[in-house]
């Protein structure tokens, strides 16, 4: 096991993007800020994405400005295309990620293009981003199972994975859109695609729709993965995968990360506070078994 390991919170992009009601800016705004007071380092703040078909994320200019950028924190957010990046570079971002799959049929649910076309759209995407100094994080969806087409392939997930750092993209995230995967499918993937990238530049991105989330997370970090993305209660979902739940909680990968002694840099009772203020502002309980617990205890 690892001494240390990274969390990209991702709340605030993927948590928040599929909420039907319209979240004010500083909602958003203070739960940001929240996560960085509780020590996350990197936090995916929105996306620069068409706002129709992500009206949620339309904000995302305005979230960064308001927000109180701390030092050593990185806030990235996505981006599909030039003109997402043109909104990015002029909102002052330092970080982008560009996302892909390795799903044909979600590909083009998700961005409205093939596996191919995606990947000649972001190759420019991903050169103007590092000639302005802007670091690039690429995202592998569907690595496990697609909501169209079943099962995934790892050596599909392997090649878009190799061709997202082939074009520079520093860190490349796996992502298990549907929470379908199992450790014996996480490893069978992770083992494929670690022949063409070198573990220490993935990232594991699991959502928790079938409750395997954190057994996925441990098996990942067993494979010599440290970068997890999660998101803070449990938020989240993508509009274009039916029926998928939230990413694994924030609070509930660093219980287990310190459980094991390996340190995040987080304070497990801030998350928690950070927790706690998005899901009163949702209106609903926290998706974090860690919260529920903790809260409960608090409140006894
Ligand atoms: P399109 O319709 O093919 O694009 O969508 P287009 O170029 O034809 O443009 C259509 C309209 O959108 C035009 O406006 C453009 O100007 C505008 P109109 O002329 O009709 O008024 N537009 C934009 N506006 C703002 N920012 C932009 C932008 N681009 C075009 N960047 C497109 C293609 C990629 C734009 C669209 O499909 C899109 O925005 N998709 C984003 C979907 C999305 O955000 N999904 C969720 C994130 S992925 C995810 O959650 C998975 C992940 O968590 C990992 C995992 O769990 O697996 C990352
Ligand atoms: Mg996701």
């Amino acid at each position: 096991m690892p001494a240390r390991a990274k969390i990209v919170e991702v709340g605030p992009r993927d948590g928040l993007q599929n909420e039907k009601d319209v979240i004010a800016v500083e909602v958003k705004v203070e739960l940001v800020d929240r996560l960085a007071a509780a020590g996350l380092t990197a936090i995916e703040t929105g996306s620069f994405v068409s706002p129709k078909w992500v009206p949620q994320m339309a904000d995302a200019a305005d979230v960064y400005a308001r927000i109180t950028r701390q030092p050593g924190v990185s806030y990235s957010f996505l981006v599909p295309n030039l003109k997402g990046l043109e909104a990015a570079l002029a909102a002052g971002v330092e970080e982008i990620a560009v996302f892909g799959a390795a799903s044909e049929t979600f590909s083009r649910r998700n961005i409205n293009a093939s596996i191919a076309e995606s990947l000649v759209r972001f190759e420019p995407v991903a050169q103007a981003a590092r000639d302005a100094g802007v670091r690039v994080r690429g995202y592998v969806s569907t690595v496990i199972g697609c909501p169209y087409e079943g099962a995934i392939a790892p050596t599909a997930v392997a090649r878009v994975a190799r061709a997202l750092r082939d074009m520079g993209c520093y860190e490349v995230s796996l992502g298990d859109t549907i929470g379908v995967g199992t450790p014996a499918a996480t490893l069978a993937m992770l083992d494929a695609v670690a022949r063409d990238v070198p573990v220490a530049e993935l990232a594991a991105h699991f959502h928790d729709t079938y409750g395997q989330a954190l057994a996925n997370v441990y098996a990942s970090l067993e494979f010599g993965v440290t970068v997890f993305d999660s998101s803070v209660a449990g938020l989240g979902g993508c509009p274009y995968a039916k029926g998928a739940t939230g990413n694994v909680a924030t609070e509930d990968v660093v219980y287990l990360l310190h459980g094991q002694g390996i340190a995040t840099g987080v304070d497990l009772d801030a998350l928690i506070d950070a927790g706690a203020f998005i899901s009163a502002a949702l209106g609903r309980p926290t998706g974090s078994r860690v919260a529920r617990a903790m809260l409960a205890k608090r409140a006894a």
